[in-house]
């Protein structure tokens, strides 16, 4: 992660490929979204890369350049995408079924989508139960499926003629699993592979073949992936930025947004109920048991590492936490989610918050997307290396360094986000004292 104030920033040059592994709803919703911003017909709403601005200096000096002003972010117009999914559709009909974006804008979109054709992935329908495909490699073993990836990595960086790549995982939450001796480190990890371990799931031969060829990682689901001691080390060993796990949108965002102003005014919890009702294929995916478990775990410890119970037990210990998601079709990707707040003020009185989101998944996953694959970009080139916490804003659960417990306040994270990119620039952090002001 640390890198020297003011280092020097590898400008960037030539095409930069963005490969996704999924091209389901949030992948083609973002390629679809990246295509019409492009031609003008739409803007980058929900895009810090594209929208936010960073105030630099004091509050008097007026200095309040955009982001992608300030440093050097790849352009919309220099990013190629590319995937892997286990249904061979192309990103028109993808897009077509995961049922995100109008008709009528996919038609003008057609010509740019329908060239990206998915590369067989790498799956073993074990990790995912609910979903079986045809546009599925082969191979002798885990470590062989990871070399195929290897040498089609190269072959597409080859021909689409990208300076440089990153990948991002977009595909369906496989089954919960434990950490286990065989990612203790890179040597372990590699015998497993070769001897078809069940601890090494499919997103980890992607995160594996991306860091072997020199491109930076980001896992947007909850999956353990990248997050095992073997892959930060390789990270580490290779010079590569890696970051996850799970997108942070819908009602996991409210409560990082909501539960750090609850406890600014030490108002107390009881408990907070979530339930949801979803209709696309991640909803269904997580209809099994086993994917569930793995999305739960991602959702549940916000709330405990905001509040901090051991901190403030008068005001959090043992409040309820419950969280649900049920597939219901009729909705397809345009979830609600309901959270019944249970909140407590001065002198212990009781008092109730009630949220309805009527939200769409993909539409706030996108733009995260494409945020991360501009930042992780930006992070090689700036010699940041391994686990990326200031990436945490993006993440339901983010990703630390052993033993560090994960930032969560979406406040905290911004300010993180900022003051790493001031950082990078040699501009002065912003700690908000503000005393300059009245000597
Ligand atoms: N949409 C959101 O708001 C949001 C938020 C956080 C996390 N996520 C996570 O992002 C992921 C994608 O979400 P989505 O709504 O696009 O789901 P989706 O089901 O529409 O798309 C996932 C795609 O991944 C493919 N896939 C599954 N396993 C694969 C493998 N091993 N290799 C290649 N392709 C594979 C599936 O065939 C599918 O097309 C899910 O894991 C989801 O939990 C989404």
């Amino acid at each position: 992660m640390p890198v020297s104030k003011g280092a020097e920033i590898a400008p960037a040059k030539g095409k930069l490929g963005v490969l996704l592994v999924g091209l389901g709803a949030v992948s083609t919703t973002f390629i679809a979204g990246c295509e019409a911003i492009k031609q003008g017909a739409a803007e980058p709403v929900g895009s810090l890369t594209q929208m936010g601005t960073i105030r630099l200096g004091k509050r008097t000096e007026n200095r309040v350049p955009l982001i992608r002003d300030f440093v050097p972010l790849a352009k919309l117009d220099d990013l190629i995408f590319g995937a892997w999914d286990i249904f061979p559709d192309s990103a028109y009909e993808a897009a077509m079924n995961a049922g995100v974006l109008e008709k009528d804008l996919l038609a003008r979109l057609k010509p740019a989508l329908q060239k990206i054709k998915p590369m067989k992935a790498v799956f073993d329908q074990h990790y995912v139960k609910r979903l079986n495909g045809t546009n599925v490699k082969t191979g002798a073993n885990k470590m062989a499926l990871a070399e195929q990836l290897i040498s089609e990595i190269e072959e597409w960086k080859r021909k689409t003629r990208c300076s440089r790549v990153v990948m991002i995982w977009a595909a369906s939450t496989e089954i919960f699993l434990k950490p286990h001796p065989v990612h203790k480190n890179l040597a372990a990890f590699e015998k497993a592979m070769r001897e078809n371990h069940k601890a090494i799931a499919p997103s980890m031969i992607y995160a594996y073949a991306a860091l072997k060829s020199g491109i930076p990682f980001a896992n947007g689901a909850p999956n353990l992936t990248v997050d095992i001691p073997a892959l930060v080390q390789l990270a580490n060993d290779r010079g590569l930025p890696i970051c996850g796990k799970d997108f942070k949108t819908g009602q996991t965002l409210m409560k990082t947004i909501l539960a750090p102003g609850l406890k600014s005014r030490m108002l107390g919890l009881h408990g907070w109920y979530s339930t949801n009702i979803l209709g696309n294929r991640d909803g269904e995916v997580l209809d099994d048991p086993e994917s569930f478990k793995t999305k739960e775990e991602s959702k549940l410890s916000v709330l405990e590492y905001i509040l901090q119970p051991e901190v403030y037990p008068d005001l959090y210990k043992d409040f309820s936490h419950v969280v649900r998601i049920n597939y219901y079709p009729p909705r397809g990707d345009n979830k609600e989610g309901w959270d019944n707040i249970d909140i407590f003020g001065w002198l212990g009185y009781p008092m109730q918050i009630k949220i309805d989101f009527l939200c769409r998944d993909s539409i706030l996953a996108a733009p995260i997307v494409l945020d991360l694959a501009l930042f992780l970009d930006l992070a090689q080139r700036t010699g940041m290396k391994g686990v990326q916490e200031w990436l945490s804003f993006y993440f339901k659960s983010p990703q630390t360094a052993p033993g560090l417990y994960p930032e969560h306040d979406i406040f905290i994270q911004l300010m993180k986000l900022k003051n790493t990119l001031r950082h990078s620039r040699g501009e002065d952090l912003i700690t908000h004292l503000g005393l300059e002001y009245y000597d």
